[in-house]
């Protein structure tokens, strides 16, 4: 029987278990800088005894920032990632780049550049949408290889390629947000063109030494758009291409349904209140149309994953939901070979290390979400004491 806690082998990687940290944006990067507070999140995280903690989204190009207080990639920003990724190796773990370009998630106003989409018009947010040129992709395949680049060099030992929650590449996937007619619209093979040859430059540009991952949506939970049966056939072609050594699955659209991700309670209330004014308004009256609200249970995307599981050979990282060992053993029983934590870290940065010990107790986690709202401020659990539990360890 394979075990939990057991080394294993992620591409060129080996790992000390099968626990990896999801990509949580941390709210660490005030203008895109690497802070002590970001080095002390990951070094907790790290030291909690995950194999592998995740930095949630460095955007490989200026626009593809979700706003202008999310890394970019680039010379500049290379010295503040080696201090992280040390500080990570220092506490015997691994450390995961998730990078990626927010294309219609980007705010526009904040980046001062304009909000790339498949197609122009308005977001669900009413942000301007700028119809994305092939000249600009090309450009952004490039971006992701630099960026990748950067990141192996500043010591990361993974790059997790954003393939979800309608993010760039996601919303080139939707069927319902690409109605194109070039060769990056259309048929499935077409609107899976840009995630591929992201992920080729990716490989090609961090060589064999360094693991490539792809965080793909199974469902972006939206009426039309990108569903499982899509996603098993772009999974598949991502496994053919030879670019990745295992994909996460996720799902949900930051544009028009991110509960789809969350499931459990949806914090309205907490979101409003870091809306500027008239927007807040607004987010009152039509928030319950925009943040839905889903039942949280166990390994809430197990199903759709094993649907994804049954056409791959690579690793599966399974992740939602996941609060007791026991889930994650059972799923590794059929299959699956990582387990990816978001909220159940963001309260008890240690869970790893105290199953390891014996004590099997679940995550206290509730599902309130009310962490989401605080990516604003520094990310953190409001019921474990907030910051003060990533305090630095120095
Ligand atoms: C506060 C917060 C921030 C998140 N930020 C990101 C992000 O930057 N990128 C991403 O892919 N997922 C992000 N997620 C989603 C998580 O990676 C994960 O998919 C989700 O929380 C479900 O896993 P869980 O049930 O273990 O929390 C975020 C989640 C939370 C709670």
């Amino acid at each position: 029987m394979r075990s939990l806690f057991e080394e294993c082998v992620l591409g060129p990687l080996t790992l000390r278990n099968r626990f990896v940290k999801a990509a949580t944006f941390e709210g660490r990067t005030p203008k895109g800088a690497v802070t002590d507070e970001l080095i002390a999140f990951h070094r907790t995280v790290a030291a909690g005894g995950v194999a592998m903690t995740t930095m949630a989204y460095l955007a490989v190009s200026p626009e593809g920032r979700v706003d202008r207080n999310c890394l970019l990639l680039n010379e500049a920003s290379q010295e503040g990632l080696r201090r992280l990724t040390d500080a990570v190796h220092q506490e015997g773990a691994k450390i995961c780049a998730q990078i990626g370009h927010a294309g219609p998630v980007a705010n526009g106003r904040s980046n001062h550049a304009p909000v790339l989409a498949p197609k122009s018009g308005y977001s669900a947010m009413g942000a301007k949408l700028t119809a994305v040129t092939k000249q600009d992709l090309d450009r952004i395949v490039d971006d992701y290889g630099k960026g990748a680049k950067i990141a192996a060099d500043a010591g990361f030992d993974c790059i997790e390629i954003h393939m979800g929650h309608n993010y760039l590449i996601s919303s080139l996937l939707s069927p319902k947000l690409n109605n194109r007619k070039d060769e990056f619209g259309g048929s499935l093979e077409n609107r899976a063109r840009f995630g591929r040859a992201v992920a080729k430059q990716v490989r090609e540009a961090v060589g064999p030494t360094i693991a490539v991952t792809a965080k793909l949506n199974m469902d972006d939970g939206v009426k039309g758009g990108f569903g499982v049966i899509e996603a098993a056939k772009v999974a598949k072609m991502l496994e053919n291409d030879g670019s990745i050594d295992a994909i996460e699955l996720t799902g949900g659209s930051s544009l028009s349904n991110p509960m789809y991700l969350f499931r459990g309670d949806a914090p309205r209330k907490e979101f409003a209140a870091t809306l500027p004014g008239p927007v807040k308004i607004g987010f009152k009256v039509f928030g319950r149309f925009f943040i839905k609200e889903y039942p949280y249970t166990e390994a809430y995307f197990i199903d759709q994953a094993r649907v994804i599981l049954n056409e791959l050979t690579i690793p599966v990282i399974l992740l939602g939901g996941i609060t007791r060992p026991e889930t994650a053993q059972s799923a590794l029983d059929e299959g699956f070979s990582f387990f990816a934590l978001g909220r159940p870290l963001l309260m008890e940065p240690g869970i790893v290390n105290r199953w390891e010990s014996g004590d099997n107790a679940p995550s206290g986690c509730t599902h309130c979400n009310k962490c989401m709202p605080t990516i604003y401020t520094g990310t953190e659990c409001v019921l474990n004491g907030g910051p003060l539990s990533f305090a630095s360890t120095d």
